[in-house]
């Protein structure tokens, strides 16, 4: 039974959620993962809807969230990209107050984090984040739980991430800083994280014994790393940087000589979809030390397990 404080929440950043909350949704999300392979069934959102709806191309986060709420009972349904027209044909508010008539809980994949906040702030029913340009909070619970797994521990680990400053760095800086970790982001000159987000990471850091760092030099960073991560160097909605984009990071690739500056326990994880040969090689993805497609399976679990808390 989860804790009564859950019901009705949104969860659109990583600190929206203490690390004791964190901790239950993980816990569960473990047992969830143990039940599934064992063919139990929870039948608990029978009746209930949830909607999809998405501004941007999805495959695991769509998937993913469409099957964990028919696994628990539930159905979905999914607004694409050209059906809404969010701040285009449609005010977010107003798409809020309607949507939260129809349905018990929305995930949401929006360009501005100010859509999801005003979603939550309208709908009236908990609204979930599955990605904005900001924060990838359900990403980084899949991390977190794949860490974990992988690991048996968070607290203390260094988690090394390559590349650009993005949503999925604020999330790992965020969730890393709860647990007590010590992240370390490495980017080229001008495409550092958020500054707001550094310092509101910082300063959980400094309550859960972590750290947070932001640095140049990528293999110095990776000399000891328990976590090796990475992203796509051009998020979706900067496809015009992608050929600039592609030269400017080109010292911060993951490859196998990267990997083996770091503990030789490390993973590997990148929170998909990959660019071989750009952010991450295929021999690294496909190495034993790469915990990427656990990573992809556990979205399921972990995102089944907010939906069992939230809704
Ligand atoms: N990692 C992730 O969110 O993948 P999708 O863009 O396919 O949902
Ligand atoms: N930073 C990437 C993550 C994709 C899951 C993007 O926003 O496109």
């Amino acid at each position: 039974m989860a804790s009564p404080g859950f019901a009705g929440r949104s969860f659109l950043r990583m600190d929206d959620f203490t690390p004791q909350e964190l901790t239950e949704v993980l816990d569960l999300a473990d047992e969830l993962k143990r039940e599934r392979l064992s063919g139990a069934v929870r039948d608990t959102h029978k009746g209930k809807t949830l909607a999809l709806l998405f501004q941007k191309p999805s495959l695991r986060t769509r998937s993913s969230f469409d099957v964990a709420f028919m696994e628990l009972g539930g159905n979905t349904f999914y607004l694409g990209p050209d059906e809404v027209g969010v701040g285009k044909r449609e005010n977010p508010k107003d798409v809020a107050e309607v949507l939260g008539r129809y349905v018990h809980g929305i995930a949401a994949r929006v360009f501005g984090h100010h859509i999801v906040e005003t979603f939550a702030a309208h709908a009236g029913v908990p609204v979930i984040n599955g990605l904005s340009d900001l924060t990838h909070p359900c990403q980084v619970l899949a991390d977190l739980q794949t860490i974990r797994e992988r690991k048996g521990r968070l607290a203390g680990l260094r988690l090394v991430y390559a590349g650009d400053g993005n949503n999925v760095a604020h999330s790992l800086m965020l969730g890393g800083a709860l647990f007590g970790m010590h992240v370390v982001i490495a980017c080229p000159e001008g495409y550092e994280p958020n500054a707001e987000i550094v310092s509101k990471a910082r300063d959980l850091a400094g309550s859960y014994g972590g750290s947070v760092e932001v640095t140049r030099d990528v293999a110095a960073a990776a000399e000891g790393a328990d976590v090796l991560y990475t992203d796509v160097w051009a998020s979706m909605g900067e496809e015009d940087e992608a050929e600039e984009r592609r030269k400017r990071f080109t010292d911060y690739r993951i490859t196998m000589d990267l990997l083996e500056k770091s503990d030789p326990e490390a993973i590997v994880l990148h929170c998909l979809p990959a660019h071989y040969g750009e952010e991450i090689d295929e021999e690294v993805m496909r190495c034993p030390q790469s915990a990427i497609f656990d990573e992809a399976e556990n979205r399921l679990h972990a995102q089944k397990a907010l939906l069992v808390v939230l809704i």
